[in-house]
């Protein structure tokens, strides 16, 4: 894959600005934490496991200009750091895990020199993206084995490339497939309200050479009553001990549908997407945003009339009961949840 969705380069933050897409390609240059945070906030970087290298390539920008040279001021400095960036989105647990492993980098090295320190963090930040990079690759492995060739795939949002690092959860799982040969058909949910399924989906899909056809998200029930879908694949942003899954909204409504017509639904997320301090989904931080995002089409066109009532919530959890397997870069997880998902991502 030659795109890459963040980066860091000339000592800055790199970033493909998500809400340019697809009319146009735009790299955007950060090197202030609070433009990382306001790319966070208006979703020009997004998709959580995107999310957890942002976080800590944020922290390293808030803390990279500190005069000083002692720890308990720099210390300081970093928990500022931290605490802004947990504040720009509340769902996606690799923002917060991002955050936390440069923080435990820093800390690590609290004895050395602050300029130590902070190269610990940088590197700490590069670190997160080449394993996010290799984690993608192994779901993609496992995920591939689900399916063969002819497979019709349907997905929401996206949880590619454009999510990720370079590669993608559950469209990484289709690209594994393809590469071995398989032929993969994807249908791609639009994704009300900011279409991350029709605008980064299909405009990756269509880069890769991958078979996708776009539908509105009221489609999918019909084309499984017709036969036209052999499994959901859907990514998460946060993931509870027991299985529960939160995803963009309206993945719910997809696991649903699924159970009705007897097909597979799958979830695919690396290790760093499961918050097994939670017992449930329950407990899980549903992001309420803008309601413009819904009465005006891309915040531009507006499509309800002046006053409208709205909700905009912009996850939902499924539960796990509703989810066949889960893909991991560990293997794919599967009932009973709570002993599985130990077993397999704690070894125990
Ligand atoms: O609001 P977004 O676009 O950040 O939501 C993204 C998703 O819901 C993705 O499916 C999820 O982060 C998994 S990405 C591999």
């Amino acid at each position: 894959m030659n795109i890459r969705t963040i980066d860091w380069k000339n000592n800055k933050v790199r970033i493909i600005d998500q809400t340019k897409l697809p009319q146009r390609l735009v790299y955007l240059n950060l090197d202030k934490i609070e433009d990382l945070w306001q790319a966070i906030k208006k979703m020009q970087v997004r998709g959580a496991p995107a999310l957890g290298a942002a976080a800590a390539l944020g922290v390293y920008l808030g803390v990279r200009n500190y005069p000083g040279s002692d720890w308990p001021g720099f210390s300081r400095k970093l928990n500022t750091a931290a605490k802004y960036i947990a504040s720009s989105r509340p769902t996606a647990i690799n923002l917060f895990w991002g955050i936390e492993k440069a923080c435990a980098a820093a800390q690590e090295n609290n004895k050395k020199p602050v300029f130590k320190i902070k190269q610990a963090i940088l590197e700490e930040a590069k670190k997160i993206m080449r394993e996010d990079a290799s984690s993608c690759r192994k779901i993609g492995d496992y995920g591939s084995r689900l399916l063969k060739s002819g497979s019709r795939v349907l997905t929401i949002c996206n949880a590619g490339i454009l999510a990720t690092i370079d590669y993608g959860t559950a469209l990484g799982v289709i690209y594994s497939a393809c590469d071995q040969g398989k032929k993969v058909k994807v249908f791609s949910c639009e994704t009300r309200p900011l279409l991350q399924g029709s605008r980064l989906s299909c405009w990756e899909l269509n880069k890769q050479g991958v078979d996708v056809t776009m539908i509105a998200d009221n489609t999918a029930a019909s084309l499984m009553a017709g036969g036209k879908v052999d499994a959901v694949i859907a990514g998460a942003d946060r993931i509870a001990a027991n299985g529960d899954s939160a995803n963009k909204i309206g993945t719910l409504n997809l696991a649903v549908l699924c159970r009705y017509h007897k097909l597979p639904f799958y979830i695919a997320a690396p290790q760093s997407t499961f918050d097994l301090k939670l017992k449930n989904g329950r407990g899980i931080k549903i992001e309420m945003r803008d309601w413009q995002e819904v009465t005006r089409i891309l915040l531009k066109k507006t499509v309800a009339p002046e006053g409208a009532a709205v909700i905009n919530p912009a996850f939902d959890v499924t539960p796990h009961e509703l989810i066949s397997a889960i893909i991991t870069d560990k293997g794919v997880i599967r009932m009973p949840y709570v002993k599985n998902i130990r077993k397999i991502l704690r070894g125990k």
